[in-house]
C-alpha cells in the first residue's frame, strides 16, 4: 500500500498542497518554518485522526479557518485503490472511506497505518512507561484486530473497579475483579506475544545501526511475578481501597531494553539511544510487512538533527531496500547525503507552505 495522491487543505501554514508521492522514499527539504513538519502532521492526521504535535486541533487548523482537510488515494499491491479523507473542525470530525462516511478513527488507522520518528521519539526509552505501552499497543493493534475490543473492555473494568474502590463499595468488587483479570490477562498476553515476534527484527536491525551486544527486551506485566492477575487483584484489595485505585495490571505494564545484561537507556550514549529507538520503530514496520504483507507509511521528521552522517547513510540504504513508502524531512537538501540509490524516490521542496516537486 502506498499513497498515490495526497491533498492537504488548511493545515498550519499549508493553505493547499497536492502531491503525487513516490511509492518509495519522498525527500522533503525546506528552511525552518517552511511547513515540513506540517506536511508530515497532515499525513499523521490522515492515519490517526489526530496531530502528532498538538493535543488541540485548534493549533493545527490554519489561523482564522474553520477546519482542515486531508484526503488521499491509496494504491494497494493488487492495484486496487482506496480513497480516504478526513475533515477536522474545532468540534467536528468527518472521515470518508471510498466516499462513504465512517465513524471510527480506528478503521482509518487500519486502512492507513503510519509510523512516526521525530526528535521527540527518544521518549520511547527515556520517558515514562506510557510511551512503551503505547508502542506495544500500536503494534498489537495492527497485528490483531481483536485488540481494541479487549483493550476497551479492560479500560471499562478498570474504571468500574476504581469507582467502587473510591466509594468503598465492596458488594460487586469480585465481579469486576474477574472482569478486569480476564481482559487484563488477554491484553498482557497480546503484548508479550507481540514482543516475542518483534525481537528477532530488533536484533537484525540493531546490528545495522548500533553495534550493541545481546540486545534483549524484558517484558513487564504490571503485576507481581509468579501470581495470576486475579490473585494479585485479590491480594491488593486492602492497599487499593486505601488509595482508591487499582495498583496492579496492564496499565502498569512496560518493557525494558537490555544490552549485554545492562539497562540500555542508562548505559548507551545519546546517539546510540536514538539509534535504538529507530531500531524499535523500524522493527515494527518490518514485522508488520513480513507477517501480514502490509505496509506502514513511515514518517521521519528532522532527519539530520537525529543522526550523524554514517547513521544517515545506513538509514537511507536500509530504507531504499525496505520497499515501503517513506516521507523524510530535513532543512538542507545536501543533508540527505547521497540519495542516488536504486529504489524509487522523489524530492519535494517546501517554502512558505507551498510544496513543489523538484
Ligand atoms: N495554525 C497555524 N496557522 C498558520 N500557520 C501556522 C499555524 N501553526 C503554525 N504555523 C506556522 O507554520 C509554519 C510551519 O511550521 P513547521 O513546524 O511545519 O515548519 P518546519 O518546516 O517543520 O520547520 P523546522 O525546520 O523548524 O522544523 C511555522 O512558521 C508556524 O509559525
Ligand atoms: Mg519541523
Amino acid at each position: 500500500m502506498s499513497l498515490e495522491k495526497l491533498d492537504i487543505y488548511r493545515v498550519r501554514n499549508i493553505v493547499q498542497a497536492s502531491l503525487l508521492p513516490s511509492s518509495g522514499i519522498n525527500f522533503i527539504f525546506g528552511k525552518n518554518g517552511s511547513g515540513k513538519s506540517a506536511l508530515l502532521d497532515a499525513l499523521f492526521i490522515l492515519g490517526r485522526a489526530k496531530s502528532f504535535r498538538s493535543n488541540s486541533i485548534k493549533q493545527v487548523i490554519q489561523l482564522n479557518q474553520p477546519d482542515l482537510i486531508v484526503s488521499a488515494k491509496l494504491k494497494h499491491h493488487n492495484s486496487t485503490t482506496t480513497s480516504l479523507g478526513i475533515q477536522l473542525g474545532l468540534k467536528s470530525k468527518t472521515i470518508h472511506l471510498n466516499h462513504q462516511e465512517i465513524y471510527s478513527s480506528s478503521e482509518l488507522a487500519h486502512v492507513f497505518p503510519v509510523q512516526l520518528i521525530t526528535p521527540k521519539s527518544y521518549q520511547l526509552l527515556d520517558g515514562g512507561p506510557q510511551f512503551r505501552r503505547e508502542f506495544m499497543d500500536w503494534g498489537v493493534f495492527n497485528m490483531n484486530h481483536d485488540f481494541l475490543t479487549v483493550w476497551r473492555s479492560f479500560k471499562k473494568a478498570l474504571l468500574h473497579r476504581n469507582a467502587l474502590l473510591k466509594k468503598h463499595d465492596l458488594k460487586q468488587i469480585n465481579v469486576w475483579n474477574q472482569e478486569l483479570a480476564q481482559y487484563g490477562t488477554i491484553l498482557t498476553e497480546y503484548r508479550q506475544q507481540y514482543l516475542i515476534l518483534l525481537e528477532p527484527f530488533i536484533r537484525k536491525i540493531a546490528d545495522i545501526f548500533i553495534k550493541i551486544n545481546n540486545p534483549e527486551i524484558k517484558f513487564v506485566t504490571g503485576w507481581e511475578k509468579g501470581y495470576s492477575y486475579l490473585d494479585c487483584l485479590q491480594q491488593d484489595l486492602e492497599k487499593d481501597l486505601k488509595f482508591g485505585y487499582t495498583h496492579s495490571g496492564p496499565h502498569r505494564g512496560d518493557f525494558v531494553f537490555y544490552s549485554d545484561g545492562r539497562i540500555a537507556k542508562d548505559f548507551v550514549s545519546r546517539g546510540q539511544l536514538k539509534a535504538l529507538i529507530l531500531t524499535l520503530k523500524l522493527a515494527q514496520v518490518q514485522l508488520f510487512k513480513s507477517d501480514l504483507s502490509q505496509d506502514m507509511c513511515l514518517l521521519i521528521d528532522d532527519f539530520s538533527s537525529e543522526f550523524d552522517s554514517i547513521s544517515r547513510n545506513k538509514l537511507l540504504t536500509f530504507l531504499s531496500q525496505l520497499d515501503n513508502q517513506v516521507f523524510i524531512t530535513t532543512n538542507e537538501f545536501n543533508e540527505f547525503g547521497n540519495i542516488e540509490m536504486d529504489g524509487q524516490y522523489k524530492v519535494f521542496h517546501v517554502e512558505q507552505g507551498k510544496v513543489k516537486l523538484m
